[in-house]
């Protein structure tokens, strides 16, 4: 991936204490960069998927709390720490599956109570500097989780990924889509299938919108063709991304990945998903402890229509990730390394 073709899509501009954020709902038709100030604007950009892709996710919530802390009036440590915490809670509340942004805001919680004994501006610098390291250590890990990718594909395979694990959803690289990039700086090409991804299309709009600025070769297709090209033999390997691991190596990714799996596993093709440690939650010890979001109803009735496609006033079920169960999962690729089942034991290997 050349830098002048790298999106950033979660970055601080200090001078103006402003977080910059590509507005991810306005692709591929627009590219808009966003400047939010306060926490209440970061929410939001959160809960609207502004921002979004579990890694920018929790990148956000880091300068998110920052920026909220930033804007307290506090003169004491002990201040400052109640006004922090009620920063922390109000961001956590903003989506609840993807463990980055709980994670990335104990990550600021840590740094906080370091910074212990510190003046009030000290602390508030301190957290400016951990939000930084969130995001650019993310760009290091992606890159790993890519090369540790890269060493099971082979040139010329065809790849089907759901959703958007890309560039966009992280500090850089992307998870499931970083072998793609690294392997097209190396000469190694992919033929990727981008599921459209109902019902918010974040593989139409953004990874099929990103692979193609990329020059890579990528194919679109609705999610219900995904048998197809795996009967038809495109289809070697399936890469995704997820929202939260469980120690179990139950995954929760975009809704309709468990589909896929089940698919992958009829067909006899891997089914790769790529997590950072960050998206790893020992605490959950199987899917079942996963909190699924459910989202708004015009989603899936009216968002994307000129006219409403569902008879006004119907019931909707609207949940936006799904668990695929571990046992349909060939690998979790990370950047400590690549876990096989059984995962309960694998997983907790990577921590040490
Ligand atoms: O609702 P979204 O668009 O935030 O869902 C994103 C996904 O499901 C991604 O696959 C996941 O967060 C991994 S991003 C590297």
């Amino acid at each position: 991936m050349s830098e002048n073709t790298v999106i950033q899509s979660v970055l601080l501009d200090d001078e103006n204490s402003t977080l910059v954020i590509l507005d991810q709902t306005l692709l591929p038709n627009e590219k808009l960069f966003l400047r939010l100030t306060s926490q209440n604007q970061i929410w939001e950009a959160i809960y609207s998927l502004r921002v979004r892709g579990a890694p920018a996710i929790g990148i956000a919530a880091g300068f998110g709390a920052y920026l909220g802390t930033k804007e307290s009036k506090a003169e004491t440590y002990e201040a400052l720490y109640e006004d922090f915490k009620k920063v922390k809670e109000y961001l956590a509340s903003s989506r609840p599956t993807a463990v980055n942004l709980f994670w990335a805001l104990d990550r600021m919680e840590t740094r906080f109570k370091k910074e212990e004994g510190k003046t009030v501006e000290e602390v508030k610098k301190a957290l400016k500097e951990e939000a930084e390291n969130i995001r650019k250590e993310d760009e290091t890990i992606c890159k790993t989780i890519g090369e540790n990718s890269l060493s099971l594909l082979k040139d010329g395979m065809g790849i089907l990924t759901h959703c958007n694990a890309g560039t966009i959803a992280t500090a850089k690289y992307g998870t499931a889509l970083a072998p793609i990039y690294l392997g097209k700086e190396r000469g190694i090409n992919f033929k990727v299938y981008a599921d459209e991804t109902r019902p918010l299309l974040q593989g139409a709009r953004l990874t099929a919108w990103e692979l193609n600025e990329a020059g890579v070769d990528v194919t679109l297709i609705c999610d219900n063709m995904a048998s197809i090209v795996m009967k038809e033999g495109k289809i070697n390997a399936v890469l995704v991304g997820c929202d939260r691991v469980a120690l179990n190596g139950d995954t929760a990714n975009k809704i309709g990945t468990s589909g896929v799996a089940i698919l992958a596993k009829h067909y006899g093709i891997p089914f790769y998903v790529h997590a950072p440690l960050s998206t790893i939650d020992l605490k959950c010890s199987t899917g079942n402890d996963i909190h699924i979001e459910l989202r708004p109803d015009e989603e899936i009735t009216t968002k994307w229509y000129e006219k409403p496609m569902a008879p006004e006033g119907v019931k909707t079920y609207n949940p936006c990730f799904d668990v695929t169960d571990n046992s349909l999962i060939t690998a979790i690729i990370t950047e400590k390394g690549i876990a096989y089942p059984p995962y309960n034991e694998s997983l907790p290997k990577l921590f040490k």
